[in-house]
C-alpha cells in the first residue's frame, strides 16, 4: 500500500464531533488568544531580541521582526483555514495526514517533537538560569547546569551535575497540565494579563530613553568597528549574514523563535466550544497583538542601549541590562521584568507541553505511536499518561543538555511544519475544494507559496549544524515509522 495514503476527510471530523469520549470542550476565543499569546511572548523576545541585533542586525532588527511576522503571517492564516475546517488535536499532522498522506504527516509530527518537547525543555532551561539571576545566583552551579557544563568560579572549576530547576518547573506545569486544560488555561490566562502589561509597561517608560544616535546608522553597516566580546575577544561583522539587508534577514532567523506558539493553539481544537469560528480568531489575534508588541519593544530595546553593548554583556538578561544602565531611577522596573519573564516562560512551557501531548494523542489514535499516548484520565479527561511520560523524555533533556542550539533546532521543527501547512492548503483546495471551512485563506496561491517562499528563506538562514542535526532527527524518524508506526497504522489495518 502506498505510503502516501490519506485519511479521509469525513472520518476525521466524525472523530472531531465524537466529544462524549475524546477531549473536554472548554475553551473559547478568549482562552485561545491567551493561549496563543501564553506560548508566543517568552525567551524569543526576552533574549533573543538582544542576540539578533547584537549580532546580525543592529537596530534593525525591528526590520527582521516584521520579516519573520511576515512568514508567520502566511502560515498563520493556512493554520486558519485548516484549524476551522479540521477541528481535531494535532494540528499540522492530522492537516498533513489527510492532504499528502501518511508518510509527510509522521515526518510533521516528528518535527513537531523538535518544536513543543525541545521548546519545552529549552524555555525551562532559559527559565532556571533566569530563577538563579533572581535570586542572586545562591542555586549551586552544580545543580542548576548540564553534566556538560563547567565554569571557573573563584578560581575553582565546578561541573554541573543536574539542572534541579528546570525539572522542578517542567513536573509542576506537567502537573497542572493533567488537572485538566480549563484549570491551564486559567493559569495561562493570568500569566499573560501579567507580562502583557510589563511589555507595556517596558516600552511606554523606555520610549523617553530613546537616544536617537543609537538608532542611526540603521543598519549595520559593512565596515562596523568590531564588538568586544565578555572573553576579550572581538566579533567582526564581514560576513554578509551580520551587516546590512543579509544581516535583517539572518536576524528574522533568530527572532523567528519568538513567534513559535501560535500555531500551538491548533492543537487544541478538539477542545474548543466552537473551533469553526474560534481557531481563526485565536490564531491570527494572538499573532497580530504579539508583532505589534514585538516591533515597539525592539524598537525601544535599541534606541535605549546601542547594540553593540549587547555582544559584551546583558545579552540573556538584556532588559533588565538596558534599564539598569540607561534608564536610572527605574530600577524596579528591572525586577519587574525578571519576575515577568520568569512567569512568561512558564507559560511559554505549559503550552508547548500540552501542544506536544495533543500531536501525540492525535499520532497514538492512528495507531502511529503506542496506545498510551491516547490514554485519557478517567476524571480529568486529559491524556495523563502521555504528560507524565512527555515530563520523563523532556526532563532529561533539560536537566542535562546545556541550552543553546536546542532554540534553533525547535525554530528548524516549526518552520518545516510551517511549509508543509502552507502546501497542504495548496493540495487541499484542489483535492476538496467544496469542503466547508470556518475561515479561507485569502489570496491563494499567493498567500501559501509566499509562506512556502519566506519560511524555507529562514531554514536556509539557520546555521549548518542545526540543519544536519535536524536532518538525522528525521533519518530517525524514518527509521521508526517504518519498524512501527507503518505496521501498526489504524487506517492501513482497515
Ligand atoms: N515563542 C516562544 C518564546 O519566545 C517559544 O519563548
Amino acid at each position: 500500500m502506498s505510503l502516501f495514503i490519506k485519511k479521509p476527510l469525513s472520518q476525521l471530523l466524525a472523530q472531531a464531533s465524537d466529544s462524549s469520549h475524546g477531549l473536554k470542550r472548554t475553551l473559547s476565543a478568549g482562552n485561545l488568544i491567551a493561549l496563543g499569546i501564553g506560548a508566543i511572548i517568552g525567551a524569543g523576545l526576552f533574549v533573543r531580541t538582544a542576540a539578533a541585533a547584537g549580532e546580525h542586525a543592529g537596530p534593525a532588527v525591528t526590520l527582521s521582526f516584521i520579516f519573520a511576522a511576515i512568514g508567520c503571517a502566511f502560515a498563520g492564516l493556512c493554520y486558519a483555514e485548516f484549524a476551522s475546517m479540521i477541528p481535531v488535536a494535532g494540528s499540522a499532522y492530522t492537516y498533513a495526514y489527510v492532504t499528502m498522506g501518511e508518510f509527510v504527516a509522521w515526518a510533521i509530527g516528528w518535527a513537531l517533537v523538535l518544536e513543543y518537547a525541545l521548546g519545552a525543555a529549552t524555555v525551562s532551561i532559559a527559565w532556571s538560569e533566569f530563577l538563579n539571576k533572581l535570586l542572586g545566583g545562591s542555586i549551586p552551579y552544580e545543580w542548576c547546569h548540564s553534566p556538560f557544563q563547567k565554569a571557573l568560579i573563584g578560581g575553582e572549576m565546578h561541573h554541573g551535575i543536574m539542572n534541579a530547576p528546570a525539572l522542578v518547573v517542567l513536573l509542576l506545569l506537567s502537573l497542572l497540565l493533567i488537572k485538566g486544560t480549563q484549570e491551564s488555561a486559567i493559569v495561562n490566562s493570568i500569566i499573560v494579563i501579567i507580562k502583557v502589561a510589563i511589555v507595556v509597561v517596558f516600552i511606554w517608560v523606555g520610549w523617553e530613553f530613546i537616544n536617537p544616535a543609537n538608532h542611526s546608522p540603521y543598519f549595520i553597516p559593512a565596515d562596523a568597528k568590531p564588538a568586544l566580546l565578555p572573553d576579550g575577544r572581538y566579533y567582526s561583522y564581514e560576513s554578509i549574514w551580520d551587516h546590512g539587508l543579509l544581516g535583517v534577514i539572518a536576524g528574522a532567523g533568530v527572532v523567528f523563535f519568538a513567534f513559535i506558539g501560535f500555531d500551538a493553539i491548533s492543537t487544541a481544537a478538539q477542545e474548543t466550544k466552537n473551533p469553526k469560528r474560534d481557531m481563526p480568531i485565536g490564531i491570527l489575534g494572538s499573532l497580530v497583538i504579539c508583532t505589534i508588541l514585538y516591533i515597539l519593544f525592539s524598537y525601544v530595546l535599541t534606541g535605549v542601549a546601542p547594540y553593540t553593548d549587547f555582544m559584551l554583556q546583558g545579552k540573556e538578561a538584556s532588559v533588565a541590562y538596558a534599564i539598569d544602565t540607561y534608564m536610572h531611577g527605574y530600577g524596579w522596573l528591572s525586577t519587574m521584568v525578571s519576575i515577568a519573564i520568569l512567569a512568561g516562560f512558564s507559560s511559554v512551557i505549559l503550552v508547548m507541553l500540552m501542544g506536544q501531548s495533543r500531536v501525540f494523542y492525535s499520532m497514538s489514535m492512528d495507531g502511529l505511536l503506542p496506545k498510551v499516548f491516547a490514554e485519557l484520565h478517567p476524571t480529568f479527561r486529559t491524556p495523563y499518561k502521555s504528560n507524565m511520560l512527555l515530563f520523563v523524555f523532556v526532563g532529561l533533556i533539560a536537566t542535562l543538555l546545556p541550552g543553546d542550539i536546542t532554540g534553533d533546532l525547535t525554530s528548524i521543527g516549526t518552520l518545516f511544519a510551517f511549509v508543509l501547512v502552507c502546501l497542504g492548503i495548496l493540495v487541499m483546495r484542489k483535492s476538496d475544494p467544496t469542503a466547508e471551512r470556518g475561515f479561507k485563506t485569502p489570496w491563494v496561491p499567493f498567500v501559501p507559496i509566499m509562506g512556502i517562499v519566506v519560511c524555507s528563506t529562514m531554514i536556509v538562514g539557520l546555521d549548518t549544524i542545526t540543519q544536519i542535526v535536524a536532518g538525522g532527527w528525521l533519518l530517525i524518524g524514518i527509521v521508526i515509522y517504518f519498524l512501527y508506526s507503518k505496521k501498526n497504522s489504524v487506517l492501513r489495518r482497515k
